[in-house]
């Protein structure tokens, strides 16, 4: 967004622009510290490669593939620049792995891997128009959710929906919809079903006939308070807890480092 775009915003949506931009969600999992907050320039490409991989079956043509891929960028691109209408969050596992063995001590380094990828649309503007079962023009829609296909079941779906619920929270917003294919029933709806969602209306199944893949439209009712899972640090909060764990991290540091010299010592 830029900065002339950004002032044609209300106060009230340029909170709301800032609380998402600062929103942070971390949570420890089995495969490391996952992470999840809004899609930042740097992981476009990443997240073009992870949708059109999920989504389009392109028959290992190469040069279909490369098509695909563009045109999600540009998507990308585009509603990488639209919250607070819309918003793309980004699921980060950071992973510890051992390195190389170095004059005899264990070494690790941490990786950072982009795992998920789900978007929330605040605005219908922001949405295709579909044939049927179009969600109401004013609700939250959750859409091109894809999980790494090493990194599924292990709960990372559920926590980007937990937040995107956060960003729903934000935003006001107490409806949530989305779209399930029919024949993704007992895959993805298995999925959506666990967290809440319920059938709200559904295609015609001949619908096939002209060409379109029968949905169902799912809906969550969202409890009207309830505090947010991930966290919104703005930037003052952010000073204010750099100083703190500046005075707090200077101890920490010392015993950090006591722990590593330990841990060197033991395995020399
Ligand atoms: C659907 C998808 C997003 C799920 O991601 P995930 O990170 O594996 O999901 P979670 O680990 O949070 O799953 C939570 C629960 O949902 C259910 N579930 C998720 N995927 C399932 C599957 N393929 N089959 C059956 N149940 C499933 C299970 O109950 C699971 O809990 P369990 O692993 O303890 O049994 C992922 O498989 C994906 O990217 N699929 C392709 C794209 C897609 O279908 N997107 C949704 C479009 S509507």
């Amino acid at each position: 967004m830029t900065p002339k775009e950004k002032q044609k915003l209300t106060a009230e949506k340029q909170q709301l622009l800032k609380q998402i931009l600062n929103y942070s969600y971390e949570v420890e999992t089995d495969g490391g510290r996952l992470v999840i907050g809004v899609m930042r320039e740097g992981q476009l490409p990443r997240c073009a490669d992870l949708l059109a991989d999920t989504f389009v079956d392109t028959k290992g043509i190469q040069a279909y593939r490369r098509y695909v891929r563009r045109n999600i960028l540009t998507y990308l691109e585009q509603h990488h620049k639209m919250p607070p209408a819309a918003v793309v969050l980004t699921a980060v596992l950071h992973s510890t792995v051992p390195q190389q063995q170095q004059q005899q001590q264990q070494q690790t380094r941490v990786v950072q891997q982009l795992v998920g990828v789900a978007e929330v649309s605040f605005s219908e503007s922001t949405r295709s128009a579909y044939l049927t079962l179009n969600p109401p023009r004013k609700c939250a829609y959750l859409c091109n959710m894809a999980v790494s296909n090493e990194c599924r079941r292990k709960g990372v779906a559920s926590h980007l929906i937990a937040a995107i619920e956060d960003m729903c929270n934000l935003a006001g917003e107490r409806d949530v919809y989305l779209h399930l294919r029919i024949k993704d029933e007992a895959t993805a709806g298995l999925l959506y079903t666990k967290v809440g969602f319920r059938p709200h209306k559904k295609d015609w199944p001949l619908l096939l006939l002209l060409g379109q893949e029968p949905r169902f439209l799912m809906r969550k009712q969202l409890p009207a308070a309830r505090p947010l899972q991930g966290r919104v640090a703005l930037p003052e909060q952010q000073q204010q807890q750099q100083e703190e764990g500046a005075a707090a991290g200077s101890v920490e540091r010392q015993q950090e480092a006591a722990a590593v010299e330990a841990a060197a010592s033991s395995a020399a």
